[in-house]
C-alpha cells in the first residue's frame, strides 16, 4: 500500500503587493476566478490527490478565508427555505464532511520558508504537500494527484517543474540535475530567482511541492536568502544534500494569478471552459473590436 499524503500546507499569509489596489482589504487567494477563490481552486486539487487535512499558514486580514471554509448557517437556511437545493449543494461542496481545515497564523511575513515552518507542528513527521493557491493549475489529472502518483513509487520529495523563458528565471526556484526518465529530473542543484546569466538551467518551480517532514530542520537551520525572506528553496537545497529530491515536468497548464496579467489570463480561459457561462462568453469575445 503506497503511503498517501494526507496534509497539506496551504502559506497564505503573503501581502500580494504585486495584486494592488484588489487585494488591499482582501485576501489575494480570495481573488475570484470566473466564479470560485483562488483558495478554492488549490483546495479541490489537494482533496482531488487525496488529501483529507488542509493546513493554512494564515497572517492578518485573512479572516476571509476561514470565513469560506466555515459553515455559513444563515445562508444554507435562506437556500434551504428559498428551495435552492443546486445552490446549496455548491454552498456545501466547499468542505466536504471529511475534509478538516486547520489554520496557523504567520506572524510576519517572512518568507515563503518561514511560512512552511510555520506548520511543521502540525504537519509532524510524515510527507506533506504544499499548495501556492496564487498558483491555479489546471490538469486533465489534477497536479497535484499526478505528483501523489510519482510519490507513491519514489518516497522522496517531488517538485512540480516547468521550462520558463530565459528572461523569466529571476522568478523562479530554478533546478537542474540528471534525467531520470521524460518526466524526471534527480536534482542536484536549487537557487533561488537567479539572473538568466548564472541560471543552472530554465527548469522553474512551479507553485506545489510534495515534501520529506526532513525539509522542517533544514528551512530551521537557513539564514535569510534572496530578498532577505526565509526562502522554501534554500531549505529544499539545504534537503538535497541529505535526501534524494525529485523534479517532475507536470502534465497540465499554470496561470500566475499572482500577477495581474495570470489573473486576466486564467479568467478567460477558464471562463470559456466553463459549462454554462464557456459558449455565452465565447459569443461575447468574438463581438469585441479586437
Ligand atoms: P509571493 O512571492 O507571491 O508573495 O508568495 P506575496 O506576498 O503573496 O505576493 P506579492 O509578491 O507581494 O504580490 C508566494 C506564496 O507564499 C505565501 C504567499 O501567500 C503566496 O501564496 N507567503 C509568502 C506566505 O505565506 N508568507 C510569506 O512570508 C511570504
Amino acid at each position: 500500500m503506497p503511503l498517501p499524503v494526507r496534509k497539506a500546507v496551504f502559506p497564505v499569509a503573503g501581502l500580494g503587493t504585486r495584486s494592488l489596489p484588489a487585494t488591499k482589504a482582501i485576501p489575494k487567494e480570495m481573488l475570484p476566478v470566473v466564479d470560485k477563490p483562488l483558495i478554492q481552486y488549490a483546495v479541490e486539487e489537494a482533496y482531488a490527490a487525496g488529501v483529507r487535512e488542509m493546513i493554512f499558514v494564515t497572517g492578518r486580514h485573512k479572516r476571509p478565508i476561514e470565513d469560506h471554509f466555515d459553515m455559513t448557517f444563515e445562508l444554507e437556511v435562506a437556500l434551504e427555505n428559498a428551495g435552492k437545493q443546486d445552490l446549496l449543494d455548491v454552498v456545501r461542496s466547499v468542505k466536504p464532511d471529511d475534509m478538516e481545515c486547520i489554520y496557523v497564523r504567520q506572524p510576519q511575513a517572512l518568507g515563503l520558508g518561514h511560512a512552511v515552518l510555520c506548520g511543521q507542528r502540525l504537519v509532524g513527521n510524515e510527507p506533506f504537500a504544499v499548495l501556492l493557491a496564487d498558483d491555479l493549475m489546471v490538469g486533465e489529472t489534477p497536479v497535484l494527484k499526478q505528483m501523489v502518483e510519482q510519490f507513491a513509487d519514489w518516497r522522496a520529495s517531488i517538485l512540480a517543474v516547468q521550462e520558463v523563458p530565459a528572461e523569466h528565471t529571476r522568478r523562479y526556484g530554478i533546478v537542474a540535475g540528471t534525467q531520470v526518465n521524460d518526466l524526471l529530473l534527480d536534482v542536484n542543484r536549487i537557487v533561488e530567482k537567479p539572473a538568466p546569466e548564472v541560471a543552472p538551467s530554465r527548469l522553474g518551480v512551479a507553485g506545489r511541492y510534495l515534501l520529506t517532514p526532513g525539509v522542517f530542520h533544514e528551512i530551521a537551520n537557513q539564514p535569510r536568502g534572496v530578498g532577505g525572506e526565509i526562502q522554501l528553496t534554500d531549505g529544499i537545497a539545504g534537503l538535497l544534500r541529505r535526501e534524494k529530491v525529485f523534479a517532475y515536468r507536470y502534465e497540465g497548464k499554470r496561470y500566475d494569478c499572482g500577477s495581474k496579467e495570470g489573473f486576466l489570463q486564467a479568467n478567460v480561459e477558464l471562463a470559456l471552459a466553463h459549462p454554462q457561462l464557456g459558449a455565452g462568453f465565447r459569443e461575447f469575445l468574438k463581438g469585441l473590436p479586437l
